[in-house]
């Protein structure tokens, strides 16, 4: 029985998992969000039982236009070029450091891992944001990475390079564990994910949800599509997890589609290490993860497991006796029952 559960087991069930070098009471580990932006939050997430929570990115991008935002106000116009740099330094520096002061007062305040999350655009700033997230205490760093791989002049070679090159020269300055958020954008997506696990880093976090285009067609507009997951989306990550937990050298962190206990089960059968859950925070509330661990526990209680090591991988490609339903990726009668 774990402290969260209400139910008595008859033998101890013992939901005790390592991600990134981290010690965690249990698989269930809160993504990256607006959820995780705030102290009063991760404190309610530490409540209801989360393992770990992964604070909302720090992204660059956002810091320069906050900054050139501020510039545009009225009062700022006709300022001289030199105070318009100080501006620009002062509101880039105050963003940092909100940032800074959440990680330091969540550290103070909670006894659940905390990771941070950077996502830059220039080499320098990568490096600088994560020796800062570092030095505020963080217990890990993720490193929010995304390319789109969208230039048809530019090799995806050259692509992949910006993905060692940043975990490269994070890891080297860095001593808390470092782990890659990615997309599937990649053509070479095993071999590019086996090559990272082989650097420095302790964890893959697969895969990210990004924003996407949709179209509005009565007033033909681009629009957002859904922000939120749905249960079906778990489809992408549970194939590449099946197929890459046993060659990779490094933690995996489930991200998309988990949205019950059921979908926690089957991420950590085909070989995640823990999952990483946001749309299912934003939609049932925080109370879900309570109800995520009964599930575990008691799927776990009747099929006879007492640790996750005890079932973790057992439908990964390497250990199911069907390992061509992984690789399958045609529609055929036989196999998809529908002609
Ligand atoms: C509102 C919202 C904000 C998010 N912000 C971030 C972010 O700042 N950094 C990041 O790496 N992922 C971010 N994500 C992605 C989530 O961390 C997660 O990878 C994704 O939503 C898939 O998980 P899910 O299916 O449980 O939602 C965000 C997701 C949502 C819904």
């Amino acid at each position: 029985m774990t402290f969260f559960s209400n139910k008595i087991y008859t033998e101890m069930i013992n939901l005790e998992s390592r991600y990134m070098g981290l010690k965690l009471r249990n698989p269930i580990v809160a993504a990256s969000s607006g959820l995780t932006n705030s102290v009063e939050n991760i404190i309610e997430l530490e409540k209801n039982g989360i393992a770990a929570v992964v604070l909302k990115s720090l992204f660059e991008e956002q810091i320069h236009y906050s900054a050139s935002h501020t510039l545009m106000q009225d009062e700022y116009t006709n300022l001289y070029p030199e105070a318009k740099d100080y501006i620009r330094n002062y509101t880039a520096e105050n963003d940092l450091n909100t940032y800074l002061r959440l990680i330091e007062n969540a550290k103070k305040t909670v006894t659940i891992p905390v990771i941070a999350s950077i996502n830059c655009i220039s080499d320098t700033e990568w490096i600088a944001y994560a020796k800062k997230t570092e030095a505020a205490g963080a217990d890990g760093l993720e490193l929010n990475i995304a390319v789109l791989p969208s230039d048809p002049n530019r090799e995806s070679s050259e692509n992949e390079k910006i993905y060692f090159n940043v975990t490269r020269k994070v890891t080297n300055e860095l001593k808390i564990p470092v782990a890659i958020k990615l997309s599937y954008y990649f053509s070479g997506l095993a071999k590019t994910l086996t090559g990272l696990s082989e650097t420095n880093i302790k964890a893959l976090v697969l895969f990210n949800r990004f924003y996407s285009p949709d179209i509005d067609v009565e007033h033909e507009e681009i629009k957002s599509s859904f922000v939120f997951s749905t249960p079906a989306d778990i489809a992408m990550p549970l194939r590449w997890i099946a197929m890459l937990s046993p060659i990779v050298k490094c933690d995996i962190a489930a991200s998309t589609g988990v949205h019950d206990g059921t979908g926690l089960i089957k991420m950590l059968l085909v070989g995640a290490d823990v999952v990483q859950i946001a749309s299912v925070l934003y939609q049932k509330g925080f109370r879900e993860i309570g109800s995520m661990i009964d599930q575990l526990e008691s799927w776990m209680d009747r099929h006879n497991y007492r640790n996750i090591d005890d079932f973790k991988g057992k439908l990964s490609i390497a250990k199911t006796e069907n390992p061509a339903a992984y690789e399958r990726i045609r529609f055929m009668k036989y196999f998809s029952g529908i002609e």
